[in-house]
């Protein structure tokens, strides 16, 4: 027996840039590509309420014995709370980071949906539609780019398409900070997606990825509001790596609501199945801690004020790099519009492939950028290194 038949298997582009990135060794290199905080000085730091909770997680913890398949219920519990405040019936379980969530959600649809379609708006996160594959998913991509005004979306698409899906289809939507782009849907979006999943009778899987750091921890939990307020059947895929900067622990849950309480118990048992042949059980190190914070008022408002900080210094280099302007054909100043830590660049991969050879400036393939990257330390190094690779497209 050999593995011969295996064909080649291309790296995925995101786990290959990072890897690439920790390579690199030359000076000054700037790493706008994975979507992590970065504080001023280009370090993605340990929250000090986080190390706070950590070290008396470890002090008081007495055990290491399983806690089963739904995880640290506490934790799920009081993030679910802190999140959406009071949700009738939404129930929830921990899983391995918002991808983890994904992926559980994912599978969950393809065992419960005969048709297996799931909607969504395009450009998004580069691992939705692989992962949604994966699950066995029918994608069905909605096109959400304006042509000529880079950067920004046009989400009324997506409702159009759903307007015409068929009862029991999926969609996904990210609730804040979209990902590539920082162009969030205005309120009407969410009070008209709310409608037509009524009306058509869909399952929303909303992706909640970044928590605080769009406008504010409550201004992001909002546009999820009319779904949990009107819509009996959801799932939404929460992560807890931006938002608690616990990016390596993985730490997410998948909250889900059915029709009424039997069907949500039963979505729990079918969840904890698939779980079960897949991973078995979330590690917990990461939610204990989470659960840690939160459940004592001091660091609650310690993690708060931290959060509160990084989102605020992204926005501010928002402003200053749209400042910049026209840079040739790159129109900086709609970057302004955006939220959280990504803008995407109209820039081709040609471009996108000389910043990294040329000026060791990462990234990722679609143009996005990770404004987290950027202070003053190399924001002018950034916007020279624009100009050159704009002036050699121009040549
Ligand atoms: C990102 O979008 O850069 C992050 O969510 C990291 C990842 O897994 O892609």
């Amino acid at each position: 027996m050999s593995f011969r038949n295996l064909g080649e298997c291309r790296p995925e582009p995101m786990l290959s840039m990072i890897k690439c990135f920790a390579n690199d060794r030359r000076n000054g290199k700037m790493d706008l590509g994975v979507g992590v905080y970065q504080d001023a000085r280009g370090h993605t730091p340990v929250l000090d309420a986080v190390k706070c909770a950590e070290a008396q997680v470890l002090s008081t913890q007495s055990t290491k014995a399983y806690l089963g398949g739904d995880g640290n219920s506490e934790f799920v519990a009081l993030l679910g709370a802190e999140a959406f405040g009071p949700a009738p019936g939404l129930a929830g379980l921990q899983t391995i980071g918002g991808t983890g969530a994904l992926r559980l959600a994912a599978d969950l649809l393809a065992r419960a949906m005969p048709a297996r379609r799931i909607w969504i708006g395009t450009p998004t996160w580069a691992n939705h539609a692989p992962l949604l594959q994966a699950a066995g998913l029918r994608v069905s991509p909605v096109e959400l780019d304006c042509s000529g005004a880079s950067g920004r979306l046009r989400h009324q698409a997506l409702l159009d398409a759903l307007d015409e899906a068929d009862a029991g289809d999926a969609f996904l939507v990210q609730a804040c900070g979209h990902n590539p782009t920082g162009c969030d849907p205005e309120p009407e979006f969410w009070r008209a997606l709310a409608d037509v999943t009524i009306a058509r009778g869909l399952v929303p899987l909303v992706d909640m990825a970044y928590q605080g750091l769009a406008r504010g921890w409550s201004a992001d939990a909002a546009p999820v509001a009319p779904l949990l307020e009107r819509v009996p059947c959801l799932l939404i895929a929460y992560s807890c790596d931006k938002s608690f900067a616990l990016y390596r622990e993985r730490v997410g849950a998948l909250y889900f609501r059915g029709a009424n309480g039997a069907e949500t118990a039963r979505l729990r048992d079918h969840l904890i199945s698939i779980a079960r042949v897949s991973y078995s059980m979330p590690s917990d190190h990461g939610a204990a801690t989470v659960r840690a914070v939160l459940e004592n008022p001091r660091l609650r408002a310690a993690w708060g004020r931290e959060l509160d900080a990084a989102r605020e210094r992204v926005a501010d280099v928002r402003i200053r790099l749209a400042r910049r302007g026209r840079i040739g054909a790159l129109d900086l100043g709609s970057i302004a519009d955006g939220r959280g830590l990504f803008a995407r660049l109209d820039l081709g991969s040609e471009a996108i492939a000389r910043l990294q050879v040329d000026h060791a400036i990462y990234l990722a393939p679609s143009g996005r950028i990770n404004l987290a990257g950027l202070s003053d330390r190399n924001l002018d190094r950034f916007v020279a290194a624009l100009g050159e690779i704009q002036r050699r497209s121009a040549a």
